[in-house]
């Protein structure tokens, strides 16, 4: 496996897991970070033998933001033509299903990146925002589109406006979140979560996500369309099959992601 500085990278059965550790920076993305996760991740999508990842910090923070000391003396032409932060799209376009698990901070950057997974549970301890607008700046890795898209404008002009932070509660009411869980049983939790998804049919997962994705980016008659041609794409599969048949004669489905 792939040597890295930034993160920890393991894999338990189907499901490849991703632990952002810059501890002494709660985990602020550098670039490096961001390097090492966006390859890491890559990896871990063109593996066959991969059905979900995971991606978790630590206790006391998912992550705090893009890093403000690696990027505080960059001028206009320097991120433009770098294309600064461009490379986290990367993670958006992942095929395979991914978790987030947040405990503590989770700001800016941070949230951000969250926001750029499918299932995101958060610990008690989450704490969500976007605090950009007090360095005098604004998200960068697409948080006012994201948050905005998960908890609407008003909650989220407010956290953008403001840099306020959210609690996991809060969170959770306002639909970022797809559950809470006691800090102890973070991972725990995501993990049975990742190792669900992971024993799904993978051709049907990832016809999963793609499909819940298009509801962001299209209208709704189009993306009906487009789920109804992945429904009709997945009796191709002998996996339609395998689920099916093992539905009728009442036993547990045996994918075999073909
Ligand atoms: N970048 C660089 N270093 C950071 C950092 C960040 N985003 N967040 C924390 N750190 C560093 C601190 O500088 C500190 O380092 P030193 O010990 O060397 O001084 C260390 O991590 C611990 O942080 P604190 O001492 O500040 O810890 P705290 O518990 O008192 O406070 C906090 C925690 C409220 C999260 C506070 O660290 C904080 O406000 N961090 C910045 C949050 C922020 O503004 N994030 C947005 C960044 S911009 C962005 O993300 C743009 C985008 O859209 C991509």
């Amino acid at each position: 496996m792939t040597e890295y500085e930034t993160i920890l990278v393991d894999r338990k059965g189907r499901v490849g897991i991703i632990t952002l550790n810059r501890p002494k920076a709660l985990n602020a993305l550098n670039t490096q970070l961001m390097t090492e996760v966006v390859a890491a991740a890559k990896d871990f999508d063109r593996d066959p033998e991969i059905g979900c990842l995971v991606i978790t910090g630590s206790e006391k923070a998912f992550a705090a933001g893009a890093d403000i000391k690696e990027m505080q003396d960059n001028r206009f032409p320097d991120v433009y033509l770098d294309d600064w932060l461009g490379p986290w799209d990367e993670l958006g376009r992942l095929r395979k299903p991914v978790v987030a698990a947040v405990a503590g901070y989770a700001l800016g950057g941070g949230c951000e990146l969250a926001m750029l997974c499918d299932i995101l549970l958060a610990a008690d301890t989450a704490k969500f925002g976007q605090p950009e607008i007090k360095l005098g700046v604004i998200p960068g890795i697409g948080g006012s589109q994201r948050l905005t898209r998960a908890v609407g404008k008003a909650k989220a002009m407010e956290l953008c406006l403001t840099g306020r932070m959210m609690d996991a509660e809060e969170a959770e009411r306002a639909g970022l979140v797809s559950r809470i869980v006691p800090a102890d049983q973070l991972l725990a939790e995501a993990m049975a979560t990742a190792e669900t998804v992971a024993a799904m049919s993978a051709p049907a997962a990832v016809m999963m996500k793609e499909s819940v994705n298009r509801a962001f980016e299209t209208t709704l008659a189009e993306g009906v369309r487009f789920e109804r041609r992945l429904f009709h794409a997945a009796f191709a599969t002998a996996d339609q099959k395998e689920g099916m048949t093992a539905f009728a004669e009442k036993r547990p489905a045996n994918f075999s992601n073909k």
